[in-house]
């Protein structure tokens, strides 16, 4: 269940791939609506855009919480500077995952229409448009989120140097 020295507990690694999987459907979405444009498929993938992007932030919600519950028991980082900055680069990608959903779901809010997922009213609708709220959403949704997935590629490429050049046993941590 929990984190420890040697390796990521099983809640841990369980939110980690999930939100990886997610955000793959996530991403994937958007861009192979750019490539294909309007299809019956990029359609019926888009219109889930906004409903997965939701279960993405209350995942790294949770995840986040998880992550200061176990702070003290985590698998350590080198103490050198490339730990410092592995250390650094999981935090912007904690930041990104809850601001990239957490400004769509203000610019939802703003723009006055209600919004249903999954079954349930998550926002009612309201009379007035929030200019500000639309506006820090067109702003920097979009933008924030292609900054996430170059984060991610960097992550991966760190972690396939961990796994076949360093052959330091770091993969194993997150993959149990
Ligand atoms: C981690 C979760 C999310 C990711 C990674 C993500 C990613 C993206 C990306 C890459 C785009 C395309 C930007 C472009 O065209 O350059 C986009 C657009 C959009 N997203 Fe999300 N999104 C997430 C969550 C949400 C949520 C929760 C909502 C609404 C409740 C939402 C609503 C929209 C809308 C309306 C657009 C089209 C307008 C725009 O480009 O800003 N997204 N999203
Ligand atoms: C194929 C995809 C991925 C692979 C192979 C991968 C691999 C790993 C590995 C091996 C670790 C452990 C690093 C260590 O012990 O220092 C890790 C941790 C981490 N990964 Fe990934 N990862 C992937 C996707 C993602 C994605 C999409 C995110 C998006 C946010 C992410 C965020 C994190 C974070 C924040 C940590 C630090 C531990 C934590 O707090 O959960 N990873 N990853």
């Amino acid at each position: 269940m929990w984190d420890n020295g040697l390796k990521y507990g099983l809640v841990t690694r369980v939110l980690h791939w999930s939100i990886a999987t997610l955000l793959a459907y996530q991403l994937g979405g958007v861009i192979v609506g750019m490539v294909l444009g309007e299809t019956p498929l990029t359609e019926a993938w888009g219109s889930e855009h906004k409903a997965t992007g939701l279960l993405l932030f209350i995942l790294a919600v949770v995840r986040a919480v998880w992550g200061l519950v176990n702070l003290r028991q985590r698998p350590a980082a080198h103490r050198e500077l490339i730990g410092k900055a592995a250390v650094a680069g999981h935090l912007v990608l904690y930041g990104l995952l809850l601001v990239v959903p957490a400004i769509a779901l203000v610019r939802q809010y703003g723009s006055g229409r209600p919004f249903e997922a999954f079954g349930l009213t998550i926002m009612q609708g309201g009379p007035d448009k929030i200019e500000w709220m639309t506006k820090l959403g067109s702003d920097f949704h979009g933008e924030m989120a292609w900054v996430l997935l170059v984060m991610i590629a960097l992550h991966i490429v760190m972690t396939l140097v961990h796994q076949f050049v360093w052959k330091d046993g770091t993969l194993k941590r997150m993959a149990g």
